[in-house]
């Protein structure tokens, strides 16, 4: 039995989870060096939705922010979440974008690049897996986890292998709805660990109440690592805490060889950011809570208050049960994509749309054409030729990698910006987030970043990441309907 290791997430996603991504690096500094000294396997410390919300929100840069933990933490490795070809955006970007975003967050400091795609397409993973290895990082390949008639843990683990095939150094299940539950877990941890011999990471959420549980079970199965924070920061929409689970293992052959003294002295600063952030409201007590919608319905948390959203802004949350029942309907159609950014927002407006116009498929949005065409990648399961013609009419589907009809992109925003750039990641920060990236530049240039950032109040009634409504499903008003339906999309 090997010794279990521990990813600590109150860096990134556990703040992004529970407090709409906004600790800032200052927040951060003073505990850098008790976190470092705790012996975590790794630190998930950046990408995601951080980067944006640097940008965005904090009137950070994102790569000072890198530097600054790397700098401190010279012990433990640190990890980073990495959309794939989205890299931490929401758009496909081109190769050489992504190579040099890869390039770049090693070189400023990450040892971990934890990839993954919303669709479980492997073409949109190649390209950053290979940029990593290249630079010498480890790769880490997370598996959009989901359930539907084709996902099941066979699927799970052939895809594993074939990943493995492709070089990676490490899978994680990644759980972002918090739909495993313990028995569950355990089969599926099991049928991976028969496929490959790289380590296997569980990543998951406490949303539904179950998740220490399903810890403990893909323990018992032979999972090598899981993603835990530390606990003030921990449980609601976030991950299980840190303490509890390293005070289960001591002990056994399990044991994580972690210092709950060491981590006490971590959770006493991380209670007190908790307390000043449930005073600023960034934290809503209502995200700490057991929702065991997740585990009824099969939608993420962050989803499932969006529909409640934009069906108060209709007037109609009375729709909502029938909403509720034709999400799942929506994704079978659309081959069963995992709900994750971008799909969950794409697949939960189809199913207001499909809901208040009263007749299904009266109107598709232009990203749902988008997701049954294959722009966003090959869908879990292939889509019916009737439905698809009914969607797209004559439109061609692609059948490529969606990549391979970007052009570089790099010289080009490299001389959109030459007067700003202070640094060679300017341009990545511009690739990623062209208007807000710009208006940083502005600031910096000025002298006045970090003026108007105060204590930000959260907007998002849960734990929504950084960005708003950047998925854009445009929503034009339906043929022979009165009126324009609006419909607002929140990244989930
Ligand atoms: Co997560």
């Amino acid at each position: 039995m090997a010794k279990v290791k521990i990813v600590e997430t109150v860096l990134r996603d556990s703040h992004q989870s529970l407090a709409a991504t906004r600790m800032t690096t200052e927040q951060m500094k003073p505990i850098l060096t008790a976190l470092d000294n705790v012996g975590y396997h790794a630190l998930e410390a950046w990408g995601g939705a951080t980067f944006d919300s640097c940008l965005r929100f904090l009137e950070e840069d994102p790569w000072d922010r890198l530097r600054t933990i790397r700098d401190t933490v010279k012990n433990t490795k640190l990890q980073m979440l990495f959309r794939g070809q989205n890299i931490l955006g929401y758009r496909h970007y081109s190769d050489d974008v992504v190579e040099y975003f890869v390039q770049k967050s090693i070189a400023n400091g990450i040892d971990i690049i934890r990839i993954f795609d919303a669709l479980n397409d492997a073409r949109n993973l190649r390209t950053a897996i290979n940029a990593t290895k290249k630079e010498g990082g480890h790769v880490q390949v997370a598996l959009s986890y989901t359930t539907s008639p084709v996902h099941n843990n066979e699927y799970f683990a052939k895809l594993a292998k074939e990943l493995c095939e492709m070089g990676v150094d490490s899978i994680c299940i990644k759980d972002m709805a918090g739909l495993l539950k313990p028995y569950e877990t355990y089969d599926l941890v099991k049928a991976i660990k028969s496929e490959v011999s790289v380590p296997v990471e569980l990543h998951t959420h406490y949303t539904a109440g179950v998740a220490s549980m399903s810890v403990l079970k893909a323990i018992e199965a032979g999972v090598d690592i899981v993603d835990t924070a530390i606990s003030p920061f921990a449980m609601g929409t976030s991950q299980p805490p840190t303490e509890p689970l390293v005070a289960s293992l001591a002990g056994t052959p399990y044991d994580t060889g972690l210092d709950l003294n060491k981590l006490n002295e971590v959770s006493k600063y991380f209670t007190g950011l908790r307390e000043d952030f449930i005073k600023s409201g960034l934290i809503k007590t209502g995200v700490l809570k057991v929702d065991v919608n997740a585990l009824i319905y099969q939608v993420p948390g962050g989803m499932l208050s969006n529909l409640i959203s934009q069906l108060e802004k209709q007037n109609a949350l009375d729709k909502l049960n029938d909403v509720l029942e034709e999400v799942p309907r929506v994704r079978a159609d659309a081959g069963y994509p995992p709900l994750v950014t971008p799909s969950s927002q794409i697949v939960g407006t189809q199913a207001v749309l499909n809901v208040l116009l009263g007749e299904r498929y009266k109107m598709a949005s232009k990203e749902f054409r988008g997701l049954v065409r294959g722009e966003y990648g090959r869908t879990p399961a292939p889509i019916d030729p009737a439905f698809y013609k009914k969607i797209c009419g004559d439109e061609k589907p692609v059948e490529g990698r969606p990549a391979d009809a970007l052009a570089p992109e790099l010289d080009k925003l490299r001389s959109e910006i030459k007067d700003y750039i202070q640094q060679d990641e300017d341009v990545l920060s511009y690739a990623l987030f062209d208007k807000v990236a710009l208006g940083f530049f502005e600031k910096r240039k000025n002298g006045t970043l970090g003026q108007n950032v105060d204590v930000p109040k959260v907007e998002a009634p849960k734990a929504a990441p950084a960005a708003p409504a950047t998925a854009n499903v445009g929503v034009a008003s339906p043929s022979g309907a009165s009126g324009t339906y609006k419909v607002t999309v929140k990244r989930v």
